[in-house]
């Protein structure tokens, strides 16, 4: 495989166009939305002088990385030709079957088609397309191009070759894939979703602050961040979807969102990328919040 599409340029979507693209893939990264291919690009430019500051890549690599990734808002001209389409826009079941059953019509009969869903049913995304042997997930970690795995996730009908050829496009890409069968949250997701759920539950009944129940678990459990400092990381609208998917599938209260979750995505405070979240981050790093709502 040597041409593949990212659909989705926030955060997970440029980590993968920059992962493939750093391992000599020709990358088309397509978002709808002309703002965020453009914040994508500028985020894997920024990533990459990092790495250049690091010593692990020289600049000239660095444009050689940037010059393998094209930018597309038309889903049709963007897949056009490509291997294996990833995945990778807004945590939404309707829009993922939508995209699934547009790239089934204007993909090669052979293209891969995978999700890196958090949550969502590989085996429902499939059943939008009429090549549901060639659908599965692949799960990266936020940030990716740091991040070593990759959850794969078997559909009921993905295929054992199309499972091995994203096994070993994993490895290939220096990660290690895991592989997994479907289920709400999968693996991943359905361990450390309920204990980021409880951390704001133990907030919301006033326990201990943010920064306070964030250092106990780093401290006691030699965690490498806090739970709510992840959420704020992942997304709280991310995490709130993830949930919920959770306790749809399951018919289980143990998986209900906690109401603070709910009302801080609903008021806009996702984490770090709307720049406020269980800490502010509108100067750019992290700050703790002086708030009445918290200890
Ligand atoms: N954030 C995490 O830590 C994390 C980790 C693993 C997996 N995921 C999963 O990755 C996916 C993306 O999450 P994210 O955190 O990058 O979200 P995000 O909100 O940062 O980015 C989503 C992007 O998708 C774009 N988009 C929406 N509809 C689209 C469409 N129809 N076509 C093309 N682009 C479209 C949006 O414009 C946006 O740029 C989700 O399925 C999420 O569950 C997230």
């Amino acid at each position: 495989m040597k041409k593949i599409a990212v659909i989705g340029a926030g955060t997970m979507g440029n980590g993968i166009a920059h992962t493939f693209a750093q391992n000599n893939f020709c990358v088309n990264l397509i978002d709808i939305c002309e703002e965020s291919l453009k914040k994508g690009l500028n985020t894997i430019s920024k990533n990459l002088d990092r790495m250049i500051a690091k010593e692990k890549i020289s600049l000239q690599e660095k444009n050689t990385i940037l010059s393998n990734i094209s930018t597309f808002t038309d889903l049709k001209n963007g897949v056009n030709d490509c291997e294996l389409v990833v995945e990778a826009a807004t945590e939404n079941i309707e829009l993922k079957l939508n995209i699934f059953s547009k790239l089934d019509t204007f993909c090669n009969q052979d293209t891969i088609l995978a999700s890196n869903t958090s949550s969502i049913s590989i085996t429902q995304i499939a059943k939008s397309t009429k090549r549901p042997d060639k659908v599965i997930g692949m799960h990266f970690m936020n940030p990716v191009p740091i991040m070593k795995l990759v959850e794969v996730i078997r559909g009921k009908d993905t295929s054992d070759t199309v499972t091995d050829q994203i096994m070993n496009l994993s490895k290939s890409i220096s990660k290690i894939p895991v592989e997994v069968n479907d289920a709400p949250g999968f693996v991943a997701n359905r361990i450390l979703m309920p204990m980021i759920n409880e951390a704001i539950l133990t907030l919301e009944e006033n326990i201990s602050s943010v920064d306070g129940i964030d250092t106990v678990m780093i401290l006691g459990m030699s965690h490498p961040m806090g739970p709510l400092f992840l959420a704020d990381f992942i997304g709280l609208d991310v995490c709130l979807s993830i949930l919920e998917v959770m306790y749809d599938g399951f018919n289980d209260k143990k998986y209900k969102p906690a109401s603070l979750l709910v009302k801080m995505v609903k008021n806009n405070e996702l984490g770090v990328k709307s720049g406020n979240g269980f800490y502010d981050y509108t100067d750019g790093i992290k700050n703790k919040k002086v708030s009445k709502r918290f200890l």
